[in-house]
């Protein structure tokens, strides 16, 4: 089943994207620390007439990691190249797409963790000397050969940090992470959409989507593109906060943005592991959800509201999930598990409890 709140982009996403997105970093609302980062190293490499140094982008999905790409390259005055982990295929596609780009010019590539090993090599000597060295023929005759690159700009995004590579890591020169976006900036994104789009919003209207759009933008365009669509046709066509609550209440999106996806996993919990610990393979195959989806896409928001840790153990549902789902809170042993939780709650995203045994992968020596 799709989901409305999800975040993984889809085609309509790409075209309602296209107009509503930022294009330029006086555009773009929130994530105020990146932007003045990002401000100031291209401010930099502007002046000193250079390529900008490489850009790693990391955090959920949906908070606007390909778009910032785009503005880099806009705010440099150079072209964008955009291409993902898994479509560069063979290191011979990297070279190709790296021998085409000019000067200057951004390279986006998204889920950078998922990069072959080989393919991660060719990128190494491509991000620090700009050159590849690639093999010509094959047995006895083979010989390398090395081919010089323009200077360009890797942009690599990632919901996955602690799944890089540390010799990739080291080659950014700019690490930024990205957050949820906070009521605010969530509620000037919605403002701003309805605004492009011409769609009456009243002030209650945009609060109540913006609450429930899980600080994430994506997810807001969304939202507001399906609630326009009820207000439209069954309610004059203002969103007022009446229309908000009751066209969001028959998407199944409640007040804090959570769907019935979400819930599953909050209740499998409660319900079928006494509140946890639970492995995440475990947590996985009772939720009939993949490891990464968990990991990806539902959980980072749970834990931001406090929903849900992750501990050495596994996960637990938290009083407060319990308290949101109606259930009596039941979890002792769920709150001593959490209890030694501390050196996994570091500020890392992607990183705590990404070394749970149970996350279904074996670690990949590097
Ligand atoms: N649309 C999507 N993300 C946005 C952002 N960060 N700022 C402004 N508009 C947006």
């Amino acid at each position: 089943m799709e989901r409305l709140v999800g975040t993984t982009e889809r085609e309509e996403d790409r075209v309602l994207e296209t107009s509503l997105r930022p294009r330029t970093l006086d555009e773009y609302i929130g994530q105020d620390r990146v932007k003045d980062n990002l401000r100031i190293v291209i401010e930099a490499a502007r002046a000193r007439g250079e390529a900008l140094d490489h850009v790693l982008l990391y955090g959920p999905p949906g908070l606007g990691k390909t778009t910032l790409a785009q503005i880099i390259a806009t705010e440099m005055g150079v072209s964008l190249r955009i291409t993902s982990g898994p479509a560069i295929e063979r290191a011979g596609d990297l070279v190709s797409i790296l021998t085409n780009l000019k000067a200057g010019d951004v390279l986006f590539i998204d889920e950078v963790h998922r990069l072959n090993r080989q393919v991660e090599e060719v990128l190494y000597s491509a991000m620090e000397d700009y050159a590849v060295d690639i093999i010509i023929g094959k047995g006895p005759s083979a010989r390398s050969m090395r081919i010089s690159l323009p200077r360009f700009t890797l942009v690599g995004a990632t919901t996955r940090y602690a799944l890089l590579s540390a010799p990739l890591r080291d080659r950014f020169g700019a690490i930024e992470r990205l957050d949820f976006y906070d009521e605010r900036a969530m509620l000037d994104i919605m403002r701003r959409s309805a605004r492009i789009l011409a769609v009456a919003l009243d002030e209650a209207g945009a609060g109540e989507l913006a609450r429930r759009a899980r600080g994430t933008p994506r997810v807001a365009n969304r939202l507001l593109k399906r609630v326009r669509d009820y207000a439209q046709v069954r309610a004059g066509g203002a969103i007022t906060h009446a229309v908000a609550r009751e066209a969001l209440a028959r998407l199944a999106v409640d007040d804090l943005g959570l769907d019935e996806s979400d819930r599953r996993v909050l209740l499998a919990i409660i319900d079928k592991f006494d509140g946890g610990p639970v492995g995440i393979a475990t947590l996985a195959a009772a939720t009939n959800e993949e490891v990464d989806a968990i990991m990806d896409v539902y959980e980072p928001y749970l834990i931001q509201l406090g929903f849900l840790q992750r501990t050495p153990r596994g996960r637990v549902a938290t009083r407060r999930a319990y308290g949101h789902l109606h259930r009596p809170y039941t979890g002792a042993v769920a709150a001593r598990a959490a209890e030694q939780t501390s050196f996994l709650d570091g500020p890392e995203f992607g990183s705590p409890g990404d070394d749970d045994p149970e996350d279904g992968r074996p670690r990949e020596p590097r």
